[in-house]
């Protein structure tokens, strides 16, 4: 458990990011939850009771000059912070030929730049001893979640993580991708929009069931805790064992 800590979730409105964000809050941490739909960050909030826990920020993390944005106001409201999860990302089911440069401009502006900026901006806020995850994708590994574009960002997303790992380990900052699979979410339901192909996909999956957004955040929060600093420059591949089957 890890309680009393200034945690700021970029991505945080719906899906995996919102239960890092509910979990973080309902252990008595400050959370700052960042995205470009501030209307479901700010329901979240109402539903669950957490305005004095919550903070809704809105951020296009595609945008250098909003994330700097971001930066400034987070440092206003919460000062330092301990813990930056990025969790922004988007995706789309296309072939290679139905790709514009339009659709790969955009993921890779939201997947891959996003965190950069994130990274880059909020690194003079976080304090020594804290933790930065990134939410990946095991489509890094094996290819797809939607198409090139994703795969492709998502792998950005691997490459960065490791070139930052000296950077981070220096200021006393533990950094990981946590990379899920069909996890339950908005997201999934992009992929994978009705029951049939649900059930079907659920054959694919040695453990038999979808993840659920619970089991992301529970490994999130591990990481995040003093006597994890010691996992550094890691990916966590979450897929109750799909990937390795080849699927
Ligand atoms: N669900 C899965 O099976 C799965 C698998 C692998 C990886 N992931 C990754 O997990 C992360 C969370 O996805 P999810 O499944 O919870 O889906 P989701 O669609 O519920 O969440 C994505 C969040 O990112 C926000 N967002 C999108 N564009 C943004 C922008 N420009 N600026 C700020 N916020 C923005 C959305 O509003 C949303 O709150 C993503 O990075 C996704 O790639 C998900």
């Amino acid at each position: 458990m890890i309680d009393g800590k200034n945690i700021l979730v970029i991505g945080g409105a719906t899906g995996i990011g919102k239960q890092i964000a509910l979990d973080f809050a309902q252990e008595g941490n400050n959370v700052a939850v960042a995205d470009i739909n501030i209307l479901k960050v700010n329901q979240m909030i109402k539903e669950n009771g957490l305005e004095a826990n919550i903070s809704a920020f809105e951020v296009d993390a595609s945008s250098w000059e909003s994330v700097e944005s971001l930066a400034q106001k987070v440092w206003a409201k919460l000062g330092k912070i301990q813990v930056l999860v990025y969790s922004a990302g988007i995706t789309k089911r296309l072939k290679f030929k139905e790709i514009d440069w339009i659709t790969w401009k955009r993921t890779m502006a939201v997947n891959l730049h996003g965190l950069f900026y994130s990274i880059k901006a909020m690194n003079p806020l976080i304090e020594s001893g804290g933790s930065i995850v990134i939410i990946g994708s095991g489509s890094a590994i094996t290819g797809s979640g939607g198409g090139i574009h994703y795969a492709s960002s998502k792998g950005g997303a691997f490459g960065f993580m490791r070139s930052i790992v000296n950077d981070m380990g220096n200021n006393g900052i533990n950094i990981n991708v946590v990379a899920p699979r069909v996890i339950e979410s908005d997201m999934l339901d992009v992929l994978y929009p009705s029951v049939e192909s649900k059930q079907q996909l659920i054959q694919e999956i040695p453990i038999r069931r979808l993840g659920k957004p619970t089991d992301i955040s529970s490994i999130v929060k591990y990481l995040c805790r003093e006597d994890a600093h010691y996992i550094h420059g890691q990916v966590l591949l979450l897929d109750g064992g799909r990937t390795y089957t080849g699927k």
